[in-house]
């Protein structure tokens, strides 16, 4: 049987690609995107857009009902370096437009919810290499924070009222198509851009910042595969840990090198060194990977190539 999808917040970085991979897979008419901005071309005339604020439930509602959608994935949210500087509006759109998506699962009104979490739900006092998926968490962010959150409301509503949510931690994800929104591991898309401009770039974050990574077509690749898996493999219901890659920005650095072997790094860490030293070095996916098979196909030379390859057409 045919469903129908919705994608709230679908014009970032993840939604964007997200969106025209479900329309391939899925039909353009059946995949509705929205969000409170038009987007890119690719999107906005690949199928249909609804302008909709995530924070009003009776327009979710609406839109719900109008299209008679089955599966919602909620990719709208305030990243975390936007939320150290505005706190109580990232706790007021990344906590309310979970509840109202949640909640209309619960009224069964959609049958499907994807939300995702982040690296950001540990904290300084988590494990920093191989983060297990079970572990001391205390995020210090306001963005961890609201993950951190996000992830025990899933829970509660898988356990008590059966609502079939399904969540990934995404690590800093890498791409293209769309400019990233305001994350602490927007670095690894900037500086991709700044080669090819300038041949150099200054680095907000210190040389030898191990972070968790991705590059996007696996990140999407995982929630789709997540998102299809039937509901009993599904066994975490707060959210699942999943890695790609770690590397610093020595280590990118590097890597571009190979292309551009002119190119040249510099450091100027900003507020976001503290959230990058508060955040996994590296992380262990060993229940995503034996439950649902996850696997990544792209290591940090292949994200390179893909990533200037791609930049200079
Ligand atoms: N990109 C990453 O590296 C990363 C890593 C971990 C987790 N995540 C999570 O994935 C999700 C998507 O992230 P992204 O990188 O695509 O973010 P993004 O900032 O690029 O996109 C978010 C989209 O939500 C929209 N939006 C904002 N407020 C809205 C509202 N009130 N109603 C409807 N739409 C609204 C924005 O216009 C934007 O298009 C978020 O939950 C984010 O926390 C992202």
């Amino acid at each position: 049987m045919q469903k129908t999808i919705l994608i709230i917040g679908a014009c970032g970085q993840i939604g964007t690609e997200l969106t025209i991979e479900l329309r391939k897979k899925y039909g353009s008419e059946n995949v509705i995107a929205s969000d409170i901005r038009e987007g890119g071309e690719s999107l906005m005339q690949s199928g249909p857009f609804e302008l909709l604020d995530a924070t009003d439930y009776s327009a979710v509602e609406d839109v719900v009902m109008h299209y008679e959608i089955d599966e919602i994935y909620l990719m709208a949210a305030m990243l975390s370096a936007t939320a150290e500087k505005f706190p109580m509006r990232a706790w007021n759109l990344n906590m309310n437009s979970l509840f109202h998506v949640l909640n209309l699962a619960k009224e069964k009104k959609i049958s499907k919810v994807f939300w995702p979490s982040s690296i950001a739900v540990f904290g300084p006092n988590t494990p920093k290499e191989d983060t297990p998926q079970n572990t001391i968490m205390e995020p210090s962010t306001v963005y961890g924070i609201s993950k951190q959150s996000g992830e025990r409301w899933c829970e509660y509503y898988h356990k008590k009222y059966g609502v079939d949510v399904r969540s990934v931690r995404y690590p800093g994800l890498i791409s293209w198509k769309t400019m990233p929104g305001g994350g602490t591991t927007d670095y690894a898309v900037d500086i991709y851009h700044e080669a090819l401009k300038n041949g150099s770039y200054e680095c907000f974050l210190k040389a030898d910042t191990q972070l968790p990574m991705m590059y996007m077509d696996d990140a999407i690749r995982a929630t789709i595969s997540l998102m299809e898996v039937p509901s009993e493999k599904v066994k975490v219901r707060s959210s699942y840990n999943l890695n790609g890659m770690s590397f610093n920005p020595e280590d990118i650095a590097e890597s571009i090198k190979k292309h551009i072997p002119d190119f040249s790094i510099s450091y100027e860490p900003d507020f976001r060194q503290e959230i990058a030293d508060s955040w996994p070095s590296s992380i262990d996916d060993t229940p995503a990977r034996n439950e649902w098979g996850w696997q990544p196909e792209y290591d940090l030379d292949q994200t390179t190539a893909e990533m200037l390859g791609n930049l200079k057409k």
